[in-house]
């Protein structure tokens, strides 16, 4: 294990037997359970198949979205987004999570390669689920039991629909610490409730373009900062859209309405930040320490704003509520924002180059990720939940997602980055094949490193395919430029 100054943290990759592991996690003090034993095969918890009431979908694994800043300036898929969305299709997960985050107009795109539902786009991400698809069919024989959807998405405070170094944030109402962290002028506009009902008829009709592409749901985006998450958030906000918990969930009612009403028989599904903590930044050691803010904080959801280093669920499970009166039972579980705090939202041993080195054993923040989602799934066992966090175990990842399936404290066992490294991962763990661990993700954080400097993403460090691209050796230079 090594123990400098910056990576004071152990290896996942040190731990090579389960006692050790368990001590391991002991001496962290979290609580993260995990089976010694893994089961292949017909009574595999991961492989057994899930009814999402008509639909069955055929195991346990579940790929969360994945953007590749990859598309055409016009919003269409390019060809290392059609290679991603192929190797999601030839993961031997049941469940795809959205691909990837799609905008749902040129003005909500996170950034100018970002995908784009709209007329001109429509035919190609029609081609881009049919090569999942296809794909998945050819390795895996049938596609019977395969749920594709896709991740809808405006952008709202981290736009950047014109040029990958200018934000043109859409915001709902002023942050007293987001707002001078990302250089947003106190006299910038906040949005209308009039342009809030434009946005809310753009979701509508991208849904109904999901539909007509074959996707069989759609992603209501509440996650990461992004303008569904900021909603729920916007207590400050006046208006039919901010102050009360109904007021901010009035956002997702209205397009869930509205697609209801559009695109009848599409389901409907929301990933969302089940909870958050006060932005961090770079302290003098590089390690990342919290922004300082006196007075309750107000502006997070899913936060003690009495402690904002602790987290608080009670408004998660009245959003929840919110979900079950819609009739909504999809839900996938993240925390936080790649922007503002991403030790809580992709647990990593090395930053990536806007971020800072981890205040705590990345283990903590998996760990986290998945007792919230055991708390979530234990209050609604009826709804299908997808947890995330699972990247950063690694060589331990299929022991502990086989724990939660199994305990049922988890319905679908969702991955990330690990995906980009080893996309078939799911298939070896279901056919009881021994772990690839030279593809296994190490959280080098170049595939958020790369967007970062305006590169595409791709896991540079694993994937041969990327270790050879042209925008390797840019990669590595934008690195040396921040010594990361
Ligand atoms: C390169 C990259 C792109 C991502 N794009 C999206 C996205 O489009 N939509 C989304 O909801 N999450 C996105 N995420 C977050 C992942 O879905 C996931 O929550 C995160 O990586 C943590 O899971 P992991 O530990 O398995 O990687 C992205 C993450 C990475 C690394
Ligand atoms: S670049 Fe590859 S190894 Fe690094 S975090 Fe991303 S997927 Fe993992």
């Amino acid at each position: 294990m090594p123990d400098d100054a910056l990576h004071p943290y152990g290896r996942m990759a040190a731990l090579k037997r389960a006692d050790e592991l368990a001590a391991y996690i002991e001496r962290l003090g979290v609580a993260l359970g995990f089976d010694r034993e893994l089961t292949a095969g017909e009574h595999a918890p991961l492989g057994q198949a899930y009814s999402l009431g008509e639909q069955r979908i055929g195991n346990r694994f579940c790929i969360l979205p994945m953007e590749g800043w990859d598309g055409t300036e016009d919003g269409r898929p390019s060809a290392l987004t059609f290679r991603r969305w192929r190797h999601f299709g030839e993961s031997g997960a049941k469940l795809i999570w959205g691909g990837e985050a799609v905008a749902v107009s040129h003005d909500g795109r996170a950034n100018p390669n970002q995908l784009l539902a709209s007329d001109h786009t429509q035919a190609s991400l029609a081609d881009l689920r049919r090569a999942l698809v296809s794909a998945h069919q050819e390795r895996f024989g049938s596609s019977d039991d395969l749920f594709v959807g896709l991740q809808l998405t405006h952008s709202g405070r981290f736009a950047r629909p014109n040029q990958k170094n200018r934000l043109e944030p859409r915001i709902l109402y002023h942050h007293p610490l987001l707002d001078p962290k990302f250089g947003i002028d106190p006299g910038h506009a906040c949005l209308t409730d009039g342009e809030i009902g434009k946005i809310i008829e753009n979701f509508v009709r991208a849904a109904v373009r999901a539909q007509d592409a074959g996707f069989a749901f759609v992603d209501i985006k509440h996650c990461h900062g992004y303008l569904g998450h900021e909603f729920l958030s916007a207590r400050r906000r006046p208006g039919r859209y901010g102050g009360t918990l109904e007021n901010r969930t009035r956002f997702l009612t209205e397009i869930v309405q509205g697609v209801r009403r559009d695109a009848p028989g599409l389901l409907i599904g929301v990933r969302l930040s089940a909870f958050d903590l006060i932005p961090f930044r770079m302290g003098s050691d590089r390690r990342g320490e919290p922004e300082e803010f006196t007075g309750p904080y107000d502006c997070g959801f899913g936060v003690d704003a009495s402690n904002p280093l602790r987290i608080d669920l009670t408004e998660t499970f009245r959003l929840l509520d919110v979900l079950d009166r819609l009739a909504i039972r999809l839900v996938c579980i993240s925390g936080g924002s790649p922007y503002y705090n991403p030790h809580i939202q992709r647990p990593a041993l090395f930053p990536p180059s806007d971020g800072y080195e981890p205040p705590e054993d990345p283990l903590a923040g998996a760990a986290r990720l998945i007792a919230v989602t055991s708390e979530i799934k234990a209050r609604y066992p009826h709804m299908a939940i997808v947890g995330t966090g699972y990247s950063y175990l690694q060589e331990w990842l299929p022991h502990v997602a086989q724990h939660y399936v199994r305990t049922r404290q988890v319905d679908f066992v969702g991955l990330g980055r690990v995906v980009l490294a080893y996309h078939d991962l799911p298939a070896d763990v279901l056919r009881g094949a021994p772990l690839q661990t030279r593809r296994l993700c190490r959280t080098f954080s170049d595939c958020t490193t790369g967007p970062r400097n305006g590169l595409v993403s791709g896991c540079f460090p694993l994937d041969p395919f990327y270790r050879g691209h042209p925008q390797a050796a840019l990669l590595k230079v934008a690195k040396q430029q921040v010594k990361i």
